[in-house]
């Protein structure tokens, strides 16, 4: 595995890579991406090794994305581990790591924003001004950068996926954008970088997002279907004891899964959206109504 840290080395050791796979399979070699802020967990580890299952060559950038962190964000203490991060996508079996410095990605007299509209405004959006631009600007100047044909993305941040797919769309840009499901620790709790904020109760509390998920995808099956019944529910289930650390909602939603605008009667292959402070942590979920008692 390589470790490259500007472009130019980038573009040199991604060609020579796919000249090596060309050698070998005399047909176009496919090359993947799975972008990362870093500090890698098992979540990010489940991305790495569908893609290199699935591509010739697999490259994984680490990046923490300043554009993408508002004042108030949490960019000076985002957890930081390069050493760990190399050694899980060695294992992972990823060929080369592109980890380039701020001031390569955006250079004195950079002043180029990709934005997404309308996807963009509600939810993470509404509470992180910016953030998505951030977002689509690194991830379109990152396919530049790699050249990917395929781009592997968490359905945990599943308006970043959708926003991505759309600028992909939008852009015409030649990459496959690959949808990967939620990985969750043993409790429910899906894996974050910020994860590491919670203290020990906080941790104890936080199942308590995915469960209050679990359980409305249930009345949901069960044939509660009117949306406003159904965040009553969620948000009676979200805090049901004065007791332990309480998890401040941000926002709770049904939505259609491909406008994200929210719904008044919900259906099968819709999306619930959340988002809650628990401590110094703000931790976001989402699940897939399937009108199955059992939740994804
Ligand atoms: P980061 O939070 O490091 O996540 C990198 C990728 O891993 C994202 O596609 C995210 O959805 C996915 N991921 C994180 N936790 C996951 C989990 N528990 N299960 C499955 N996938 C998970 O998201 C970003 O970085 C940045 O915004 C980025 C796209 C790299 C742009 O800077």
């Amino acid at each position: 595995m390589e470790i490259v840290a500007t472009r130019e080395e980038m573009r040199k050791l991604r060609h020579e890579l796919a000249v090596a796979h060309h050698d070998k399979h005399f047909e176009r070699p496919l090359v993947g991406l799975t972008p990362t802020m870093g500090a890698l967990h098992a979540g990010h580890r489940a991305l790495i090794e569908r893609m290199t299952a699935e591509c010739d060559v697999g490259i994984v950038s680490v990046f923490v994305n300043p554009k993408q962190f508002g004042p108030d964000d949490d960019l000076d203490r985002y957890p930081r581990n390069f050493d760990a991060d190399c050694a899980l996508c060695q294992t992972a079996g990823a060929h080369l790591i592109y980890a380039p410095a701020v001031e390569e990605m955006y250079p004195a007299g950079y002043q180029t924003v990709v934005s997404v509209g309308e996807l963009t405004h509600r939810w993470c959006g509404a509470s992180r001004p910016g953030h998505f631009d951030g977002v689509t600007t690194v991830v379109a100047k990152l396919f530049a950068a790699c050249l990917p044909d395929r781009a592997y993305f968490g359905e945990k941040d599943y308006q970043q996926l959708r926003v991505v797919q759309r600028m992909t769309r939008d852009l015409e840009l030649p990459v496959e954008i690959v949808a990967c499901p939620t990985l969750r620790e043993t409790d429910g709790l899906a894996r974050s970088s910020r994860n590491q904020y919670l203290t020990p109760p906080e941790r104890e509390a936080a199942p308590r997002l995915f469960e209050t998920l679990q359980h409305m995808a249930r009345i949901f099956a069960a044939g509660v279907h009117d949306v406003d019944s159904l965040i009553t529910e969620g948000q009676r289930m979200l805090n049901p004891h004065s007791k332990g650390s309480k998890l401040e909602l941000e926002y709770l939603a049904v939505v259609d899964p491909r406008t994200l605008e929210p719904r008044t009667k919900a259906q099968v292959g819709d999306r619930i959206l959340v988002a809650a402070h628990l401590g110094s942590a703000r931790l976001i979920d989402n699940v897939l109504l399937t009108g199955e008692e059992q939740v994804p």
